[in-house]
């Protein structure tokens, strides 16, 4: 039964309890259950060590599990007597508690023995003045209870990851999420077998991934992006079967993408996005037949992607290899990705001409070419430029062109010049024909128009690959 009371739901939550009482007065006519004495004190004085001790509660909640809720708590019945099994402290409601300046994890909060969550939001905020380090030592008190346990949005939590999580094997979410952590990530993370959901993004730890991450084989959301991790992914990896989303992005990971990775046949989200990985992309890839983001950009990939089977990801979203060094041709096998709404190309070595296929993808709401080496003309309709408007990019590609005349002002592909008479020399097509002195005013045109444009596009398109990638992250904490 969940005490937890929140807001405009404060009165139907009265209404339940009464009901709720009632009923059990009627069962058995005995009064609501107490709660041991113990348990009451160390509660109390866990909270003060988080929001201070002008804070007592004892009168104003009398019996925090019954009917006078504490916000934030949530307790269970064990053994006829009230236990606390849920602990959020932070703003995380109007009315919660707001934290202290000065903060301590008291010993009493380890005393908490049926505490199954724990969560801590926006709580200490003070890198400077009031750094806070997690204690390292009484963990495995809770190692009998503790399912779920989060640290988010604390500038002021430092140091490093307490060893003695490894005791909390019955964990199943463990989430670090924007705090100021430091140091290696232990080994002994990879004790906690239980977890499904382990988030250490946006802190600054570096080192390797432990190799004991892959014994974490119930895990469904793996995500470590945005810290300074560095060394090869471990082989191990390709172990975590289960998982459905993993987001490295933005470290120094470096080496080969093997082909372990492909091991993880339900993964939906892959983001490995602003990291050092080299040696190309492998058709095992494309074989992740679940994927439906993926996400490569600002990587050394190099190589190319024509050989791939790009349409047997009949699931993907999202394809974003911008920024990898790609050389080669488009190739066609894209369109055959009938799902695919961002399509991010930009940035490479590419050449030859833009498949005139991609504009029949039923859903491609952006498509982003902007900065590679394509030739030719643009084959792409009027309707085509008008339905996608910026988030057609084409620009600083010097030898690409459209149609002129075929088109009006406000539907031209932004920073693409219009073909003129005499400067189609470098389209693949037979008809290509050398113009005279045109190339050089032209390119000389585009450059300086393709210079200027660029950073406003590039914010615009870095705005819109952000939109997607914070819901795709939303998506993973809700
Ligand atoms: C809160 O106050 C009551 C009485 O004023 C006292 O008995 C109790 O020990 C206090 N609790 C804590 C945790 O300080
Ligand atoms: C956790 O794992 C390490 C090796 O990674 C092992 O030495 C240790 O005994 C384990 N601890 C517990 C509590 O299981
Ligand atoms: C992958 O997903 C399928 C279908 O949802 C499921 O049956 C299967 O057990 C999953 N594989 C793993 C290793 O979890
Ligand atoms: C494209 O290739 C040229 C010449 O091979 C090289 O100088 C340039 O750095 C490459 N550009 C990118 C974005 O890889
Ligand atoms: C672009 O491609 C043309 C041939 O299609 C080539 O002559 C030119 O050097 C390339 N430019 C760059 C910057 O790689
Ligand atoms: C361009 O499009 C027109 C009509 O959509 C088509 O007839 C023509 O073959 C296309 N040209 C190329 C090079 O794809």
């Amino acid at each position: 039964m969940r005490m937890l009371l929140r807001g405009s739901h404060f009165i139907l939550g009265v209404c339940i309890l009464c009901l709720g009482v009632w009923c059990c007065a009627q069962a058995d006519s005995t009064d609501a259950a107490p709660m041991e004495k113990a348990e009451q004190a160390a509660l109390y004085s866990a909270i003060q060590g988080f929001v201070g001790d002008w804070w007592n509660g004892s009168d104003l909640y009398p019996d925090p599990c019954g009917w006078t809720p504490i916000q934030g708590v949530s307790c269970d019945i064990v053994g006829g007597q009230w236990y606390v099994t849920a602990l959020s402290i932070g703003p995380v409601h109007d009315n919660s508690l707001g934290c202290a300046t000065k903060v301590e994890f008291r010993a009493q909060l380890f005393q908490l023995k049926h505490l199954k969550s724990l969560t801590f939001f926006n709580c200490f905020i003070s890198p400077r003045r009031h750094p806070v380090t997690i204690p390292d030592d009484k963990w495995e008190k809770l190692a009998g209870s503790l399912e779920l346990l989060e640290f988010r949005s604390h500038q002021g939590l430092i140091g490093q990851l307490p060893t003695s999580f490894g005791y909390l094997f019955k964990l199943q979410s463990l989430v670090l999420l924007e705090n100021g952590l430091t140091g290696e990530l232990p080994t002994n993370i990879g004790n906690l077998t239980n977890l499904n959901r382990l988030v250490l993004a946006g802190n600054r730890f570096t080192g390797q991934i432990p190799d004991s991450f892959g014994r974490l084989k119930k895990l469904l959301i793996l995500d470590l992006s945005r810290n300074s991790l560095s060394g090869h992914l471990p082989f191990a990896l390709g172990c975590l079967t289960s998982l459905l989303k993993l987001d490295l992005s933005n470290n120094h990971l470096e080496g080969k993408l093997l082909g372990d990775i492909a091991y993880l046949k339900n993964l939906t989200l892959l983001d490995l996005r602003n990291n050092k990985f080299s040696g190309g992309l492998t058709q095992s890839i494309v074989e992740m037949h679940s994927l439906e983001e993926l996400i490569l950009s600002r990587n050394p990939l190099g190589g190319d992607i024509m050989s791939l089977e790009w349409q047997s990801l009949q699931n993907l979203v999202i394809l974003d290899l911008s920024n990898v060094g790609l050389i080669g041709e488009i190739p066609g096998s894209l369109s055959g990705l009938k799902r695919l709404r961002y399509l991010g190309l930009g940035n490479n070595n590419l050449t030859g001409n833009l498949p005139p296929k991609l504009a029949s993808l039923p859903t491609l709401n952006a498509l982003y070419v902007n900065g590679n080496n394509l030739t030719g003309v643009l084959n792409f309709s009027e309707d085509f430029y008008g339905k996608m408007v910026r988030r057609f990019g084409a620009w600083n590609n010097p030898n690409l062109c459209y149609p002129f005349g075929l088109m009006t002002a406000t539907n031209a592909p932004y920073g693409v010049k219009p073909c003129r008479r005499g400067i189609t020399l470098l389209e693949p097509n037979s008809r290509a024909k050398l113009g005279d002195g045109n190339l050089n005013q032209n390119s000389h045109f585009i450059a300086s128009l393709g210079f200027s444009s660029y950073r406003i596009h590039g914010l615009w398109q870095f705005f819109l690959v952000d939109t997607s990638i914070t819901v795709l992250l939303l998506n993973l904490f809700l």
